[in-house]
């Protein structure tokens, strides 16, 4: 990695900003999934072990700018609380005298949560006289928070202008090397599988992927939409008209008859919800009165068979309809050879939201080499896409 690294900086006695994503799910006012918590806990550690006094300070959902105190970062302190074993400081707000004075009353061990950034509007707006508060908090400024990496914020972006050094922590180091591993010197034969539900959102990143795979499986919705663009009955499946022009764009681009797998067949029914007709059907034989939801019988058997003969592998989006048993066959015999290519050695990534979402769901979490905790981030990262708050931190000389 080209950028400072948390073990470059002398902690000992400093505060640091620690940019963290503990955009996290809660429910009833407790934590329900403490994956992007968990995996910061290396770089507050570090600070901790080296005598350095942890400021930590993030977003939760989309406030707007206001106060919600349905969004405020408390259960998160008290759940990092139990997951640090020692107090943690929870201010109620992120810059201002109270703050100020709490923070440089700050001794080696204490450890300091702000509450959620986006109850201010300069945070989004990347106000400098927020980012210049934020900073005054401490001596050095450490970004952990990769899944916020593709937001020019004040906490992202804004805030690196004032401090020296700018480093990246363990989780954001390892999301970069992870990453980049996989778009840029991927072990071959390299296979992408991507699926979800509209080609809109996955133009770009199969656009920059085509250029780097051997072979790009598709499924999921967006499927349905390169099957009309082949003149095929779609039935009821969903469809993005308006995008049936980029879809055969990229049908007809350099190699993609190559590289470009679609469903060869497809599970069908009447309803997701209360089924009475549930076919496995070829893709070109939709009928018109049902809609399709799953990648077929055949189609998981080739798709295992492609990622079992790769040596790398990245997934995003789902093959069809996870949540609802039995529609989520296609992803999890999918997932099944991801995990079996891991374990003979290959190298498999993950990323995008609903990806990680399908791996929590269906019970493959930790199974792969690398799962990533951005959504947005990771899905902008794999589109070849610089991240401005990867880009902000310090060059290594
Ligand atoms: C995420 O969950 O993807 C990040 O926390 C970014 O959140 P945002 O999309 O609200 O900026």
């Amino acid at each position: 990695m080209d950028k400072l690294f948390i073990e470059d900086l002398e902690l000992s006695g400093k505060r640091v900003l620690l940019r963290v994503d503990f955009n996290v799910p809660l429910k009833n006012g407790k934590v329900e999934d403490d994956t992007r918590i968990r995996e910061t806990l290396p770089t507050i550690n570090k600070i901790i072990s080296s005598g350095g006094i942890p400021v930590i300070i993030s977003h939760l959902g989309r406030p707007k700018g206001k106060k919600d105190s349905s969004l405020s970062l408390k259960p998160v302190a008290e759940h990092l609380e139990k997951l640090l074993g020692r107090k943690v400081t929870f201010l109620t707000n992120c810059v201002g005298e109270y703050v100020e004075k709490s923070v440089k009353n700050g001794k080696s061990g204490d450890v300091f949560l702000l509450e959620n950034l986006r109850f201010y509007k300069e945070e989004e707006e990347n106000a400098p006289e927020f980012a210049k508060a934020l900073a005054s908090l401490a001596d050095l400024y450490i970004n952990d928070a990769f899944a916020t990496a593709h937001r020019a914020h004040a906490s992202t972006v804004g805030v690196t202008k004032f401090f020296k050094q700018n480093a990246a922590g363990y989780l954001m180091a390892k999301e970069i090397e992870s990453l980049s591993t996989i778009l840029e010197k991927p072990p071959k034969p390299f296979v992408a599988i991507i699926g979800g539900a509209k080609i809109s959102t996955k133009l770009p990143i199969l656009k920059n992927l085509l250029k780097k795979v051997d072979k790009l499986l598709i499924g999921g919705g967006l499927s349905y939409t390169f099957f009309k663009a082949l003149g095929v009955e779609i039935g009821k499946s969903i469809c993005e008209d308006e995008q049936l022009n980029n879809a055969s764009e990229i049908l007809q681009s350099p190699y993609a008859d190559k590289k470009i797998v679609l469903p060869i067949d497809v599970v069908v029914t009447d309803s997701i919800d209360s089924p009475k007709i549930i076919e496995n059907v070829s893709w070109d034989a939709i009928p018109a009165n049902l809609e399709s939801v799953d990648i077929g019988k055949k189609t998981r058997e080739l798709y295992t068979y492609e990622i079992l003969n790769a040596r790398s592998a990245f997934i995003n989006g789902p093959m069809g309809v996870f949540e609802v048993k039995p529609f989520d066959k296609g992803t999890l015999e999918v997932f099944e050879a991801l995990v079996e290519l891991t374990e003979k050695g290959g190298f498999t990534v993950a990323g995008g939201g609903e990806t990680i979402e399908a791996i929590s769901k269906l019970g493959f979490k930790g199974k792969l080499t690398h799962e990533s905790t951005g959504g947005g981030a990771s899905l902008e990262f794999m589109e070849g896409k610089v991240l401005p708050g990867i880009e902000a931190l310090t060059n290594r000389k």
